[in-house]
Parts: C-alpha cells; sequence; structure tokens
C-alpha cells in the first residue's frame, strides 16, 4: 500500500481519504468567527509540575546511578550494598557510625577483607535504581570518598559488572588510598556492549584491607554535560513539550510530613557532598543532589521559567506554624529564596548564587504559597497567605503570590482577608468527569476574579489514584484516559483569558516494581529505557500547537469538544477536536471572516483504541501521526477517528 511518511511512523493513505467527508445534516456544526477573538492565549499556558514521587528524580530525572550513596537512605543497614566476595575471598561490610564521614554524613560504610587476592577480588557493589544502565561507547564519572586502615593503601578496582558478575562492562584501578578521607574520581568506558541494566557498581580490592567509604557516585552522559546534571532522554522528551514553566518543588514534596522534613532549600545547595538529604513524603529518602540549583538550571536548560512554590508552614501530618510571629522565619526564608533566585550579586543570596555558578538571576513572576493548603483543618491559611503576600509584595512588587485554595474548594477553605493575585486549582477526575464538566467548566468563572493556575490535574481511567486498586495498573495512562485530559486541555485553553498556566502531574514514574506511589503518570521509564503515555501525546500536541488569540467558535453539543486558537502574526488557525467515541464522527466546520482558505491543512491525529496504552515493551503503541488533510475551504467538512485527538492546522487570511 502506497504510504505517506509522517514523524517517525507511516500513515496509511486510506486513512486520509477517510478524514474528508460529505456533510450531512445532523453533523455538529462548528462555526468560528475567525476575526473574532475571545482573549489571549495566556503565553505561559502550558508548563510542567514536578516533585519527588515516583522516583522522579533520584532514580529517574536526576542521573546520579548509585543509590543510597552516603549510606542514610537506613539507619542500619547499608541497603542497596553487598558484599564481593569473587572465587572465595572473604569479606563483610557494615554502616560505621564511629567513622562517620562527615557532620552531615553521621555514618561510612566500612569493609573489611579478611582474605582476598588478584584472582577472589573482594569488595562492595551497589545494585543501582534497579540496575545500573550499561549502553556501549559510553563514559561513566565515577568518583568516591575513601580512608584505609593502616596496612593498606591500594590498589582499588572500579568497575561495573553484569549482575551475575560474569561480565565487566567498564573498569578502572585508582592506585593509590591514603588513611585519611579523600575523594577520588575515574572515568570508566564501556566498549561494544549490548544495553543492559542487569549491572551494578563494585569498588574492590586485592588484599586483605579495612577501608571506609564515604559518598560513592556514578554519572552517565547528562544533559549538556552539566555536572550533576540530569538524565538526557527525559530532558528531551520535557524538552519536546516547549513547557513555558516548572511548577517546583511540589506538591507534598514542599511540605514534607513534618515541619523538620519540609523542602529546606538552604541544605539543597552546594557541594552534594555536604547536602545531607532528607526524608520525602513519599516513602523514600531524597538525596537532595536535584537541589533549588539544580532546579532553576534545569528551568533554563528548558527555556521555562520557575513557578516557585516556598513552604509556608503547614505540614502533611497537621503541623503549621500560627500565623504572626511564629510564622515570621518562614517568610524570611521565602523572601531569602526569592533573593537566591533573582537578585542581583550584590545581594546575600544572589552573591551564593552566584558562588554556586550562576552569576545571572533566573526569571521569576509567580511565587506559590504553600500547596493544597485546603488540609489545613486550623484554619490558619487565611492569614499565613496574607502575611506572606504583604512581605513578598512590599518587596517584590510585581510578583504574583498564588493561593492553594482555588474556587474547585468550598468557600470557607479559600483566602478572604485579601486577594490573592493567582489561585491554584488542582483536578484529578475520572476521563468520564472531564469529559462531562470541560465544555462549561471555566466558561462559569467570573472574568474580574482573580487568575487561575491549573496547578495540578490528571484524568484516570476509573480507579482513583490514592484508591489501593491503583496500585495493581500500569504506572501512565490509557487513550481512555487521554481522551478525558485533551478534553480539559481544550477547555482551560478556551478560557486561557483566564487560566494563565497549567501543568498535569505527576510528570514522571519509575515504572518499575515498588517505585512508585501514584498513577496515572505522564512519562515512564526504567533504568534504560524511556516513554511518553497517551497524554503525553496529547500535552505536547496542546503545547506546541496553538495561536495566540482565542477565537469565537460554537459547536453544537454533541460527543465532540473543541477550541480554536489563530496565530495573529501568520493567521493560521489551530481546530482542536475532541472525538471520545469508538466511532468516527463528522463535523461540519465553517470559517466565518475569512477572505481565503488554503485548500491544504496540517493534520497531526492521536487515534487508538481506549484501553491502549505505551510501556517498556512497547514504548510507541500509541502515536501521534502527521497528515495533509486536502478539500480545506471556508465550509468543509471532516471526520474526527474514533476515540482521537485532531490539532488541525488551517491557513486563512
Ligand atoms: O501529584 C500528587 C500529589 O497530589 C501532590 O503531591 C499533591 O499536591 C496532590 O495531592
Amino acid at each position: 500500500m502506497l504510504t505517506i511518511p509522517v514523524m517517525k511512523q507511516t500513515i496509511p493513505v486510506l486513512v486520509l481519504v477517510m478524514l474528508l467527508g460529505i456533510a450531512r445534516a445532523d453533523d455538529p456544526i462548528l462555526e468560528i468567527r475567525a476575526s473574532q477573538t475571545a482573549g489571549k492565549v495566556s503565553p505561559m499556558l502550558y508548563g510542567l509540575m514536578t516533585e519527588e514521587i515516583n522516583h522522579a528524580y533520584d532514580g529517574g530525572l536526576y542521573a546520579e546511578l548509585i543509590q543510597n550513596r552516603a549510606f542514610t537512605d537506613d539507619a542500619t543497614e547499608p541497603i542497596h550494598w553487598a558484599a564481593v566476595q569473587a572465587n572465595g575471598a572473604a569479606a563483610n561490610i557494615a554502616l560505621d557510625p564511629a567513622q562517620p564521614f562527615n557532620g552531615e554524613f553521621r555514618t561510612s560504610l566500612r569493609l573489611q577483607v579478611v582474605s582476598a587476592s588478584p584472582s577472589a577480588a573482594a569488595g562492595v557493589a551497589n545494585d543501582g535504581y534497579w540496575g545500573i544502565p550499561v549502553k556501549p561507547d559510553t563514559r561513566y564519572q565515577a568518583s568516591f570518598y575513601a580512608k584505609a586502615a593502616p596496612g593498606f593503601s591500594g590498589p582499588l578496582t572500579v568497575a561495573i559488572v553484569s549482575t551475575n558478575g560474569t561480565l565487566t562492562y567498564a573498569q578502572a584501578q585508582v592506585r593509590h588510598i591514603t588513611s585519611e578521607w579523600q575523594r577520588y574520581e575515574t572515568t570508566l568506558k564501556t566498549g561494544s556492549v549490548q544495553p543492559t541494566a542487569a549491572a551494578r557498581l563494585t569498588l574492590s580490592v586485592t588484599n586483605p584491607a579495612t577501608v571506609w567509604f564515604g559518598p560513592v557516585s556514578l554519572f552517565p552522559p547528562t544533559w549538556k554535560n552539566r555536572p550533576n546534571g540530569l538524565r538526557p532522554d527525559l530532558m528531551q522528551m520535557l524538552v519536546d513539550l516547549k513547557p513555558a514553566f516548572l511548577r517546583l518543588p511540589g506538591g507534598n514534596y514542599l511540605e514534607g510530613d513534618t515541619i523538620q522534613t519540609r523542602f529546606d532549600w538552604k541544605k539543597t545547595l552546594g557541594p552534594v557532598s555536604q547536602r545531607p538529604g532528607h526524608p520525602g513524603c513519599w516513602g523514600y529518602r531524597s538525596s537532595d543532589g536535584l537541589g533549588l540549583m539544580e532546579f532553576l538550571l534545569w528551568c533554563e536548560d528548558m527555556g521555562a521559567e520557575p513557578v516557585l512554590a516556598v513552604y509556608a508552614g503547614y505540614s502533611l501530618k497537621g503541623a503549621y506554624v500560627k500565623p504572626g510571629e511564629d510564622l515570621e522565619p518562614f517568610v524570611q526564608e521565602a523572601l531569602e529564596e526569592i533573593e537566591y533566585v533573582t537578585g542581583p550579586t550584590t545581594t546575600k543570596w544572589g552573591a551564593q548564587r552566584a558562588e554556586d555558578g550562576h552569576p545571572k538571576p533566573f526569571p521569576l513572576h509567580y511565587v506559590e504559597i504553600g500547596n493544597e493548603d485546603w488540609f489545613d483543618k486550623s484554619g490558619s491559611y487565611d492569614g499565613r497567605f496574607a502575611q506572606f503576600q504583604m512581605a513578598i509584595k512590599t518587596k517584590y512588587p510585581r510578583l504574583k503570590c498564588i493561593s492553594t485554595v482555588g474556587n474547585e474548594q468550598p468557600a470557607d477553605k479559600r483566602v478572604h482577608t485579601v486577594v490573592p493575585g493567582v489561585l491554584d486549582e488542582h483536578y484529578y477526575r475520572s476521563a468520564a468527569e472531564f469529559l462531562k464538566d470541560a465544555p462549561t467548566r471555566f466558561e462559569r468563572y467570573d472574568r474580574s476574579g482573580p487568575e487561575i493556575f491549573v496547578g495540578e490535574w490528571a484524568a484516570y481511567e476509573e480507579v482513583k489514584p490514592w484508591e489501593s486498586a491503583s496500585r495493581q495498573l500500569p504506572r501512565t495512562p490509557t487513550m481512555k484516559a487521554a481522551l478525558g485530559d485533551a478534553a480539559w486541555m481544550a477547555a482551560m485553553e478556551r478560557n486561557s483569558d483566564l487560566i494563565s498556566m497549567q501543568c498535569y502531574a505527576p510528570l514522571l514514574v519509575n515504572v518499575n516494581a515498588g517505585a512508585s506511589q501514584w498513577r496515572p503518570d505522564l512519562i515512564g521509564y526504567d533504568a534504560l529505557r524511556a516513554f511518553g503515555s497517551p497524554s503525553y501525546y496529547a500535552f505536547q500536541m496542546f503545547s506546541r500547537h496553538h495561536g495566540d488569540s482565542i477565537l469565537k467558535a460554537t459547536l453544537t453539543e454533541g460527543p465532540l469538544q473543541s477550541v480554536v486558537t489563530r496565530d495573529s502574526r501568520t493567521g493560521r488557525i489551530t481546530i482542536k477536536l475532541v472525538n471520545p467515541q469508538p466511532a468516527p464522527q463528522a463535523v461540519a466546520i465553517h470559517l466565518n471572516e475569512v477572505r481565503s482558505v488554503a485548500p491544504e491543512a496540517d493534520a497531526i491525529i492521536l487515534a487508538a483504541d481506549p484501553n491502549d496504552g505505551n510501556s517498556i515493551e512497547e514504548p510507541t503503541k500509541v502515536m501521534p501521526v502527521t497528515s495533509k488533510v486536502r478539500g480545506i475551504g471556508p465550509s468543509f467538512s471532516y471526520v474526527a477517528p474514533a476515540s482521537s485527538i485532531v490539532v488541525l492546522q488551517v491557513d486563512a487570511r
């Protein structure tokens, strides 16, 4: 069959022919007023939300490959570490708080080698985050801190080996180990190997010895080769979404279970060997290797700006700080954080940012005060928000403060003594609920109220993310959820005169068993591979294709949902359609108030069985295809395929 090349796939011509149909009297009608705008599309509309959940950073985007690198993930056992005892060598390992690495890491890993020889090495091995990804012809930066007891001074071999110990993928030797803490660094280079994650990092010796280890690290190549950087395949997927902003650092992760375990930004700066890390709120410890500076560089590398969420005196287990004097230290902490992000180098925290490698201030327009503060049963949020907003606006009048209690929450929970600059609303709903609510939800909003940030949203199929049954489901959503997501995005884009920003949540999930706490998530991965869910591609279709003006358009009530925007510079009209039905649906499209229309349009179509999704094994089962549609004019009939999301781009004058 004749095929036309599209994106990474091909689409049969037969399908293209079906897309334009003969108009029938009872088809839904989309009337577009091409010269009448209903408002501007917010230039910040499409962004990303992030937090340490599902091993999003450690074991995910943050490229460090060693799990429990500083031996702090468990108080009694060196979890993820094992003794290496090849060919009858004898060794044991243990945490050794009597030999702390430093004031931040109050323990070390002790290796005691009782017997070893050149043919029977002994040492320690780390199993990584569900394996160490081995790729051909790749350079890995290994580093570790160590000191040896008298009687041993080296050499020590650093290697990436297969889990069963039979294959060595790369190795290097450190000749001399001293009796004082010292950092050692070496490069490991693989040859032409088969990619695998069934590997671990070993540090081994060939004589009896006692060696203590401090933080051990292994980095593959990173995005833009940044030291302590991010995983390139995931970064590419994020950049491909063209995000305008990154909401950071959470979510629940900002608040922590307790005040002590909040995201304490000052402790996430500086050399990683001095970042203590902290217990996260999702059941595992965070290394804080991805700290505030790394968040900001991540934004910069995506061409996005931070939406900075500051800790606002409420933590998940219910502790809160009373507004007034008690809250003041936290307000100051937030002001300093803003100074770190935006201040000139003549300020204390601007100078610290320069010392941390980035003299140029980062752009910042939005500061979020807390997260989901409707959970605060004390009723203190109104006072806490007011105190933060007052202090921030006094020092930084141009910044907009976001309240975390939006219109989807009961009125008595909302801030009422002051007017917040922005309201953050969160929507985790079934696809069916999104499809039902989308046509009118935001149209009902009062346009004179604060702007809206939909700071977390996602459609699930049937099972709610917080129900235990959700743990049995694939971590990323199916096409069914993506159809709900697309209807919701159409609603937000139609109302983007009011909704200035929106972001799906959660963004990232390590799909290994036991690695995640929440589904559905936009992007899945293991140590070696990554894939986008249908919702990822739906988001990409929306974020990459839209005009700057919302056009007035009406669609006959029925199965389809839509949004129409126009690029005021080129005149190009972008029509987005969502057909959630299991059958193709024709629609009569009338482009009013245009002088001429190009006969050919670009179409991007994501269509699949609602139960289909992508996975590590089938990463591209559901993918958008790009094609040309002919026969376009001021009035034309278009057939949206069954269960589809369509972006039509029409050139009109
Ligand atoms: O996205 C997962 C969690 O959902 C976020 O941490 C929290 O803000 C929300 O309840």
